[in-house]
């Protein structure tokens, strides 16, 4: 098969060294076109996740960021997860602290605690479960509990907030590329393309989704796509999700909300550090026991639901 005209040597070599390491290569949808190309598995957190848990390998080689990599660490304990671009971190995952979980626990000791995936281990470790963009209102519907922590996302927690009764408390963290997006970009794009439905992510801000015809993971959205009998779309996530879309659908035609949505963190992973990482089998990403422990649990609870 016909994969990219990028280096087919360094193509090669990637592929002959993860046979020789039985590995798989795990890339989120927003990775650069030929990361995607050469992954065994492109998907977003959920699917992942639950690749990570469920396939036979001794290595995982995660095309992401750092909290990808670790839930697939703490899904898969037994296998060595490294994660090519070492500093490719989430700056929403770092917006909210186990410690700041703690106070909030104390003020509010009825409330059960939902983490979104994009936390840290610590974080996990000390909330009731997880959720991902894909799953989070039927996790937070899941529930007991009648009041809710939903961090760190606070677009995502709103988005959840429409579909339950539950009084859901949610943190200040966002993402700082969906948290962007404006009512006018949409008006923008629609101008332009009237016809096109408008799909975004629940990072968005409330009143982006309300401009939208739906909201999906980026999973979600492809599948949308895809699946839709209509002919154009306006896409309101991080560009890399057009890369698959074009691939798999490329009759339809995709227009992003705003092309300046890049993740840098997720753009920083390429072919020679994924080269680098299977031969020195390096960085590798792991927890330490006390804190995988209760966060494999939370995660786990997430895993059982949806
Ligand atoms: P998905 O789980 O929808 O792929 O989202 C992950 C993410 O980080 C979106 O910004
Ligand atoms: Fe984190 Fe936003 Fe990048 Fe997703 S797009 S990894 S939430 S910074």
């Amino acid at each position: 098969m016909r994969r990219t005209t990028y280096s087919s040597a360094l193509i090669e070599a990637i592929l002959s060294l993860k046979e020789e390491r039985d590995a798989i290569i795990l890339a989120h949808n927003y990775q650069v076109a030929e990361v995607q190309e050469i992954a065994d598995l492109v998907g977003d957190s959920l699917e992942l996740a639950r690749a990570a848990a469920s396939q036979e390998c001794s290595a995982i080689v995660f095309c992401g960021v750092d909290f990808m990599a670790e839930t697939a660490a703490l899904l898969s304990p037994e296998k060595t997860v490294l994660l090519p671009a070492q500093d490719a971190c989430c700056p929403m995952a770092e917006m909210v602290t186990a410690g700041e979980i703690a106070v909030m626990k104390d003020r509010c000791p009825d409330g059960a605690v939902v983490a979104y995936v994009n936390t840290t281990a610590e974080v996990k470790a000390v909330s009731d479960i997880c959720c991902t963009s894909s799953n989070a209102v039927a996790v937070v519907k899941s529930l007991h509990a009648s009041r809710v922590i939903f961090v760190p996302d606070r677009n995502l927690a709103r988005y959840v907030a429409r579909y339950t009764e539950k009084e859901i408390l949610p943190w200040e963290g966002h993402c700082i590329v969906h948290d962007r997006f404006t009512p006018k970009d949409v008006f923008r794009q629609k101008k332009l393309h009237p016809d096109a439905e408008v799909l975004v992510h629940p990072e968005c801000r409330p009143d982006v989704i309300d401009c939208a015809d739906h909201v999906f993971s980026t999973s979600g959205i492809i599948q949308h796509v895809c699946g839709s009998l209509a002919e154009e779309f306006i896409i309101g996530t991080e560009t890399g999700v057009l890369h698959r879309i074009g691939k798999t659908c490329p009759e339809k035609r995709c227009f992003p909300l705003s092309s300046g949505a890049v993740c840098v963190n997720m753009k920083k992973t390429t072919l020679e550090l994924v080269l680098a990482a299977l031969e020195r089998m390096e960085p590798k990403v792991t927890v330490p026991p006390e804190v995988a422990v209760p966060a494999r649990r939370a995660i786990e609870r997430m895993l059982e639901i949806a």
